[in-house]
């Protein structure tokens, strides 16, 4: 017997695609529900071939529910994860609300998969950040062969991990520069369309913004709390998928050809790193795709043991719904969680 799946912010971005890779995938699911804000009440999502009417997450009981699969920001969750974790039902949470919680386990099944135990503390998982989620991928590999000490990443972060509404912007601002309209900003500080912006969430004390925070608070937890990380986090006129320029010191020594050999091995990593025009990946490509691709392995002689590599992935998927509901997987395959009808 299956499970009873629901999907909080169904009607977004994430939840979009979380509906799409939940049928992509078979997940193991009898029935799936569609939930968001009052606003959305009655309005339709594709799951595969079925539509689903979308109904209100605050009034909805969770009692029969076993997962949910919760993507509609950090408040929501805050407001009812522990209520749907209460019910039995275990939260797999896309926001940054519950990431940094000494109780509830960030998991990336490529990465960090039996941290998972321990997760009925809260009956809540969470998700990381998106850049994190493809950096930690692509990392994990390169640490286990060779110990990374330093990590300095760029991101160059499209548009859909702002949600509908950045998208949105970006559009009707290109739009607007061809037919010279006024350009309107109202999800970004600045003007998207034809720009970059070097800030993505809210400032810090230090200056640094709090998503380039997350990439390290989240990768020491994940990875290795020994890990120096720094970033600069940067939003691109890019509709769907991350991309980031790394540099990598290791304790070890390791030649760009043992790190392309490791990572077209590595759980989740896809390489393409040719040295011709064309023979990297970018951003437009991995849209709709699940791997972590990674290109421009170089050595970087000006360290001792260091690498430059080009991470690029689908922000929704790898960065999001997918990497969720392969958390939803873990727990199913790990026999972690049973159904509830079934065991009723
Ligand atoms: P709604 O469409 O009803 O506002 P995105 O990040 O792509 O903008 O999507 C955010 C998702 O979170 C949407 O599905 C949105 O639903 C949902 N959401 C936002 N606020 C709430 C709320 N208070 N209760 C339930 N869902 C919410």
């Amino acid at each position: 017997m299956g499970f009873k799946i629901a999907i909080a912010g169904a009607t977004g971005n994430v939840g979009r695609e979380m509906l799409n890779i939940l049928s992509e995938r078979g997940f193991p699911a009898d029935e799936v529900v569609a939930l968001a804000s009052s606003r959305s009440i009655g309005t339709e999502v594709s799951f595969g071939d079925k539509t689903l009417r979308v109904h209100n997450l605050e009034t909805y009981d969770f009692s029969d529910t076993d997962i949910c699969l919760m993507s509609a920001g950090g408040a929501v969750s805050l407001k009812y994860s522990p209520k749907i974790g209460a019910q039995g039902c275990v939260v797999i949470d896309n926001s940054s609300a519950w990431r940094y919680d000494s109780e509830v386990p960030l998991i990336v099944p490529e990465v960090n998969p039996d941290a998972i135990d321990g997760f009925t503390k809260k009956n809540i998982i969470a998700n990381p950040n998106c850049s994190t989620a493809q950096l930690v991928v692509a990392l994990k590999p390169l640490h286990d062969r060779a110990t990374i000490k330093r990590v300095v990443v760029s991101t160059y972060q499209s548009v859909s991990g702002a949600g509908k509404d950045g998208m949105d912007e970006l559009f009707n601002q290109t739009r607007a520069v061809f037919v010279a309209d006024p350009i309107e900003s109202k999800k970004f500080t600045k003007r998207i369309a034809f720009n970059v912006i070097p800030h993505i969430d809210v400032f810090m004390e230090d200056g640094y913004t709090k998503e380039e925070w997350k990439v390290l608070a989240e990768t020491k937890k994940m990875l290795d709390p020994k890990i120096k990380v720094t970033c600069t986090a940067v939003r691109v006129p890019v509709f769907i998928g991350h991309s980031e320029s790394v540099n990598i010191e290791f304790e070890n020594e390791i030649t760009a050809d043992e790190a392309r050999d490791i990572l077209r091995e590595a759980p989740g990593c896809q390489v393409i790193d040719k040295h011709e025009n064309g023979g990297y990946i970018t951003p437009y490509e991995s849209a709709g795709e699940d791997a972590t691709y990674i290109s421009r392995i170089r050595e970087d002689a000006t360290v001792e043991n260091g690498l430059n590599i080009w991470v690029v992935s689908d922000n929704l998927r790898k960065g999001a719904a997918l990497n969720a509901i392969q958390i939803a997987e873990l727990l199913v395959n790990r026999g972690l969680i049973k159904s509830k009808k079934q065991a009723a």
